[in-house]
């Protein structure tokens, strides 16, 4: 059977930059308290960009970085649930801009799972044989469905995208994956489908049970890990770096802990950017490339969780030479 992994990274960030203390003059809240409840001291929120801007910015990198070109790429997936419009998908309009005329395009809603159910199905696509490269990107902008009034959510969330091409490898590339849902969490976080249809004003913003998703977050993320590298026959001590979606620093600890995984093994930017949903982990990955933290042959797990309330985890063969 073909292998199948990751040719290519990039990502995107606006440059706008919120800080704890930004918010300190909006809500009634403290850096400390943002700092100790989440590990966020500072988020990008767009400044008029949509998700199908930092989407192309991000997949042109990957793109580059794989040393391919826009017309070699096959299908365009775009993971997020702030696409540009209800339709088109926000893939079509990723994969116009880039000029990627061969591909079709689809997007795919799994929250902040998304980028990781994105992998799955490309994994799969280029595993199955006709597609070549599948360009998967991770792409949301909750600044635009955050209610910077509710102090308890507005405190959490950033803007970005990450993006990887996916594509045939010598080595052993996407070794497993798992991803599941529990549909009977769904309302612990959601989004009316239409804001104009929103009964209140607050209907119309990100709605969020915290506790509840914490609660959810700290089991799911230690379960979903230990059960793809199962899949994938790998040790935890085995681990060369551990990518955990980017929401809370005290739920990647607990994860990291279940783990039993070295602080050295994990990457953590999440006082950077806050929870940048399905952008979160591609962008990790990607800076931790950038920073010199993979090496080909290392073995990379990736696990987050979202709305849904979904999980998913990958366990990897990191394919690219290092930085
Ligand atoms: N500043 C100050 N106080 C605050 C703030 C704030 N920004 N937000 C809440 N509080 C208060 C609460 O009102 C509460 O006060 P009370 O005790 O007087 O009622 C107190 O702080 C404690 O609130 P908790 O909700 O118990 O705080 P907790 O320790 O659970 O932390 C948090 C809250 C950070 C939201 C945590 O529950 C969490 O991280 N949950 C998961 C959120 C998440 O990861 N969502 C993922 C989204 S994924 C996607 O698909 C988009």
């Amino acid at each position: 059977m073909t292998n199948a992994g990751i040719l290519g990274i990039g990502y995107a960030v606006p440059d706008g930059v919120l800080t704890n203390h930004d918010l300190e003059r909006m809500v009634d809240t403290s850096d400390e308290w943002i700092t100790t409840r989440t590990g966020i001291k500072e988020r990008r929120i767009a400044n008029g960009e949509t998700t199908s801007d930092l989407a192309v910015l991000a997949a042109k990198k990957a793109i580059a970085h794989a040393r391919i070109a826009p017309q070699d790429s096959d299908m365009v997936i775009v993971a997020t649930i702030t696409p540009d419009m209800a339709f088109p998908a926000t893939a079509c309009l990723v994969q116009d801009r880039l000029g990627c005329t061969r591909a079709g395009a689809f997007d795919l809603s799994a929250g902040c799972s998304g980028f990781v159910y994105a992998l799955d199905v490309a994994t799969h696509m280029v595993r199955s044989g006709p597609y070549r490269h599948v360009l998967v990107i991770g792409a949301d902008t909750l600044s635009a469905i955050t209610d910077f009034s509710d102090r308890s959510t507005c405190v959490l969330f950033g803007d970005g995208a990450g993006a990887a091409v996916v594509g045939q490898t010598e080595g052993r590339g996407v070794l497993a994956t798992y991803l599941g849902a529990d549909g009977g969490q769904g309302m612990s976080l959601y989004l009316p489908r239409e804001r104009a249809e929103a009964a209140s004003h607050k209907d119309g913003f990100i709605q969020m049970a915290g506790s509840d998703v914490f609660k959810f977050a700290v089991r799911i993320m230690g379960d979903a890990a230990l059960e793809v590298l199962r899949r994938a026959a790998v040790a935890p001590e085995d681990v060369d770096l551990f990518v955990p979606h980017q929401a809370n620093i005290r739920i990647i600890d607990a994860a990291a802990k279940r783990l039993g995984l070295d602080g050295r093994k994990i990457f953590v930017n999440v006082h950077k950017y806050g929870n940048t949903s399905a952008a979160s982990i591609p962008i990790a990955l990607a800076e931790a490339y950038e920073q010199g933290r993979l090496n080909k042959g290392d073995i990379v797990t990736l696990v987050g969780f979202g709305a849904g309330l979904t999980w998913g985890a990958a366990a990897l063969e990191w394919e690219v030479p290092k930085a």
